[in-house]
């Protein structure tokens, strides 16, 4: 039941008590409301947020339960270079993050917070990352000004009253979270739909764990515990406490035998995870009795277990999937999973109150509203080029709403992993799969990933840069200590997982994608399995172990042995390049960097 009186406080913790005390009176919001984490709460929201021109509820037949926001246009991705990582050091966060002195970047922030939240609502959203009560998991408090952030968390993660309960029974350290969307409004100052600043500050502070956002309502900017605390701080937290926190997704494969096993794949932001995550596997292995469950499909939390294998966590409890692609075709799963109880942002609306985007069906509607509110029709599109939906909208779905969860994805010591898959978005130089030579030369692969850039954040769209485990924009310290780290945990496990590195995105001479990827990546997930697992053939290439033709299932799919090879060439002058951009990231990080990265490249360069 939701309390008449929202204003008073769940929590009986005193240093909550005083936080909130203090945050209060530097926010100045109008209201307090203790987030308790029902339905009719956030019913309530819900329905507050249509009022205000925020939501528009979609057609309840169709899409029950369904609503569709439209950001402001200025903000529509994560922004990497508003993202800072204030260590005590500037050595602590390294080359690859963004840093400013914590002493100066608090005073910046406290200014900046100044009477932030006037004429709003302050909420007080408790979250738990991870199952509740599981060894593996975190709390956060997170104040915010924004309804859409509250409700968007409600499906994200574990939140409310429970996490009060473990707050005020338990010793766990609370991971203090600030955000604001930073439009405070003056009496009588009509509030717009996307209330948000054109100055952002995302900020994190390592030693102190805490995180302050600022300026921006859109996904990792402002579900807080999503990127900044799950990879950002978690990956600090991790490096002290001996864990792993990963921009992976976790998948477990189900073979004919009925014998489970795990896998995790980081690919970068926009590059397959959450379609991998959910793959159906091709009828004649379906037939056969292969069957896919997903446990996460973005960040892994991965922890030796008593018996020296290596156990992952979905932090997460929801989906926050790019909508642009997402088909019953390509990923089924997630259609299922979205066909209720969503939340859509920045995709196109139809006339029936229901949702569209580019690559949903091949038959676009005749008329829509573009995530702009602008009137859409395919032959504006045509003229104009104007997309229906953002690249980089999203849907905010119940991951419980998955047809393939797996029955263990709530499993509070996490499922045993068996193989880690790095891959990134290459149009040339990466084949489709390859096995690392062991655990050293398998972190020197992800070290060393590259990938195109996409609409997840802000910037160049298609430019290739060095993403070393899918972690460039995540990881909250030195680049360097992070890939020792990834050494380091080898020696804390009797069974290491093998790594692998996959390229879906393979290109021809004529642009086109020489592998069809989606499903078909089952062929590829089925290699992987059976390597880790002790059965499958490959041969040795300079980069790994690589598949033969044969050692691939290709039953019910027409794919010719010159086309494998043409997928899997090592192409020699690339690889030079490739190699020297290697050296770059290696020059950043030079004082950090652990010797084996260094000798790993000599013996790539020896092997060719
Ligand atoms: P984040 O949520 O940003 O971390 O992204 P993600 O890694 O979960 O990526 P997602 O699965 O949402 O895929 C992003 C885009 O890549 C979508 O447009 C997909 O349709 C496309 N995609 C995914 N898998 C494949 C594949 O195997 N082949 C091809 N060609 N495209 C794919
Ligand atoms: C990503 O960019 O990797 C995402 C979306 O998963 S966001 O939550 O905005 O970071
Ligand atoms: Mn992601």
């Amino acid at each position: 039941m939701l309390s008449p009186d929202p204003s008073v406080p769940l929590s009986t913790n005193v240093h909550l008590l005083r936080w909130v005390q203090k945050m209060t009176a530097l926010c100045k919001p109008d209201r307090v409301h203790w987030v308790d984490g029902s339905q009719e709460e956030y019913d309530l929201l819900c329905e507050q947020m249509v009022a205000a021109g925020t939501f528009t509820r979609l057609n309840e037949e169709k899409w029950p339960g369904c609503f569709l926001a439209r950001s402001d246009a200025s903000d529509v991705a994560r922004v990497e270079d508003r993202t800072y990582v204030c260590s005590a050091s500037k050595d602590g966060a390294g080359p690859t993050n963004n840093w400013m002195d914590p002493f100066e970047m608090k005073k910046k922030l406290r200014g900046l917070f100044d009477g932030c939240m006037k004429g709003r609502t302050l909420y007080v959203l408790p979250y738990s990352m991870g199952p509740l009560g599981s060894p593996m998991s975190q709390i956060g408090v997170q104040l915010t000004d924004s309804a859409y952030a509250v409700v968007n968390m409600r499906i994200m993660a574990r939140i409310g009253k429970p996490v009060f309960e473990i707050i005020d029974t338990t010793d766990k350290r609370v991971v203090p979270c600030m955000h604001t969307v930073g439009a405070p409004l003056e009496p009588g100052q009509k509030d717009v739909p996307w209330p948000c600043n054109t100055e952002k500050y995302i900020v994190h502070f390592p030693e102190s764990r805490e995180i302050w956002s600022y300026g921006s309502g859109y996904g990792g900017n402002a579900l807080l515990g999503k990127k900044c605390f799950a990879l950002r701080i978690a990956s600090a937290m991790a490096r002290d406490e001996g864990w792993m926190a990963e921009h992976m997704l976790i998948l477990g494969v189900e073979n004919p035998e009925g014998q489970k096993t795990y896998v995790a794949a980081a690919f970068p932001s926009a590059c397959g995870k959450t379609n991998f995550a959910m793959l159906i596997p091709p009828k004649h292995f379906a037939q056969k009795g292969w069957k896919i469950w997903t446990v996460g499909d973005d960040i892994a939390w991965l922890k030796p277990g008593p018996d020296g294998r290596l156990y992952a966590i979905n932090p997460e409890a929801g989906f926050f999937g790019v909508a642009p692609g997402t088909s019953d075709k390509t990923n089924p799963n997630a259609m299922k999973s979205l066909r209720k109880n969503t939340i859509f942002t920045n995709v196109a609306l139809t006339p029936d109150g229901g949702v569209w985007w580019e690559g949903m069906t091949d038959e676009p509607p005749a008329h829509a509203i573009d995530w702009q509110g602008n009137a859409w029709t395919p032959e504006i599109a045509k003229a104009t080029g104007a997309k229906s939906s953002h690249p980089n909208s999203r849907f905010t779905a119940p991951a419980s709403q998955c047809p393939t969860i797996d029955p263990d994805w709530e499993k509070p010591e996490g499922v045993p992993i068996a193989a880690i898959i790095f891959g990134g978005r290459r149009a040339t130089t990466m084949p489709l799969v390859f096995q690392a030579f062991n655990w050293t030369s398998g972190v020197y692969a992800g070290a060393t990933m590259g990938s195109e850039m996409t609409a997840a954040a802000a910037g160049t769209i298609g430019k290739v840069r060095r993403d070393p485990m899918a972690m460039l924009p995540f990881c909250g310290y030195n680049m360097g200590d992070y890939f020792r780290h990834w050494i380091y945990m080898q020696r804390t496990l009797t069974e290491t997982p093998r790594v692998f590195h996959v390229n879906w995105f393979r290109k021809d001479a004529d642009g086109k994608f020489l592998w069809p990827g989606f499903g078909e990546n089952m062929r590829i997930l089925k290699w992987i399995v059976d390597r880790a697992t002790g059965h499958g053939m490959s041969k040795e290439s300079p980069i790994g172990w690589v598949p033969h033709y044969e050692d691939i299932d290709w039953t019910d799919l027409d794919f010719p042995k010159e086309k494998f090879e043409e997928l899997q060439r090592f192409d020699r002058e690339a690889w030079r390049q490739e190699i020297l951009s290697h050296e770059e990231l290696f020059l950043d990080l030079r004082s950090h960097l652990p010797k084996e990265m260094i000798y790993e490249r000599e013996l790539l360069i020896c092997r060719m």
